[in-house]
């Protein structure tokens, strides 16, 4: 392996997500593993155009493996959106011998990563963190899972109350641009429809069809799943509309929230991490850089942030259709 990487430095970035402890653990242990240094960076790239370091070892990632949020915490910056900013943090890096970034998070974190390549020539590499998982290049986004059994375990609960009371819950969820949240906690909950920002995939009137299926069968509890992002609107407008519509029925609302957010690491999600963590670093002792360390039916692959960044994963529309196929 290259030994001209010496110091890496490994930061976390846009929405947290729970995965990001573990992975920060596993480049930290990986490089020392490899005889690097390694530092942590704090508050994502407002932490790098400061210079807010941490010089990390085996022991200095202890007792992080089983906790949510990022012990490095995290931050959307708006410096670095500019070359000043990134000038800024590039000088940081040199002024402390620090030779390439790992960088944890989504969409927008990867853009900065790289913008910053190409304009420092400094090696950068992503780990998919976002419970959003709406990146190509990888099956599961680190959080993904953990956030999936959060909004189950809820709405399961809603379940027992809305089963008690014959009502109608609209439960909203995270998902400002993608439905993977809503899709796979409502095939696992068993909604009567999921309400998707992928605009093609939900309507008000397909959701109308759904709601009088199920009031006809006489149906004693209804779930219905709206994604944060869905363009029929928020679960509260949509509570509202069928109301207006099914007077008899009792619609009530939930919204997840930042709950989805939060909690330890599912075993999934603690592998995922441990897995991408390790093979970041090997892949920036291998010479790879410029793109972002994925899982692909088992495996790890490498893909440049190029075909990663604005390329939103598709829904997986055999799901969609097995969900529509249950909720009769
Ligand atoms: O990107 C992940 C995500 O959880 C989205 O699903 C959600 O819309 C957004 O972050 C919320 O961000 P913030 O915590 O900044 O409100």
């Amino acid at each position: 392996m290259s030994n001209r990487i010496h110091k890496i430095a490994v930061l976390t970035s846009g929405g947290d997500s729970p995965g990001m402890n573990p992975a920060i653990r596993a480049v930290v242990r990986a490089a020392v593993y490899y005889n690097k240094e390694v530092v942590g960076v704090f508050r994502g790239y407002d932490g790098l155009i400061e210079g807010d370091f941490i010089e990390l070892d085996a022991r200095g990632v202890k007792n992080i493996l089983h906790r949510g949020g990022t012990f490095l915490k995290s931050a959307r910056s708006e410096r670095f959106r500019t070359p000043e900013g990134r000038q800024q943090a590039a000088q940081q890096m040199k002024d402390h011998s620090i030779d390439a970034l790992v960088v944890i998070g989504g969409d927008g974190s990867f853009t900065g990563a790289k913008v910053f390549e190409q304009e420092t020539a400094i090696k950068t590499l992503g780990i998919p963190g976002t419970i959003d998982n709406d990146l190509t290049g990888t099956d599961y986004t680190l959080g993904f899972d953990t956030a999936l059994n959060t909004v189950v375990s809820a709405v399961d609960k809603i379940r027992d109350t809305a089963h008690s009371h014959n009502r109608l819950f609209f439960v909203e969820v995270m998902g400002r641009d993608t439905g993977f949240i809503a899709l796979q906690s409502g095939l696992a909950i068993g909604a009567l429809d999921m309400v998707l920002p992928e605009e093609h995939q939900s309507s008000w009137d397909e959701l109308t069809q759904y709601l009088e299926k199920a009031f006809e069968a006489q149906k004693t509890s209804n779930i219905v799943i709206v994604a944060e992002g869905s363009k029929v609107g928020d679960a509260y407008s949509i509570a509202e509309r069928a109301q207006q519509l099914y007077p008899n029925v009792d619609a009530k609302v939930t919204v997840l929230g930042h709950l989805q957010r939060g909690g330890a690491p599912s075993c999934k999600d603690r592998v995922l991490a441990s897995l991408l963590g390790v093979s970041s670093v090997e892949h920036l002792l291998n010479g790879k850089s410029g793109g972002m360390v994925g899982e692909i039916c088992g495996k790890v692959v490498f893909t440049p942030f190029d075909q990663v960044i604005g390329k939103k994963k598709p829904l997986d529309t055999q799901l969609l259709k097995i969900a529509r196929i249950l909720s009769i």
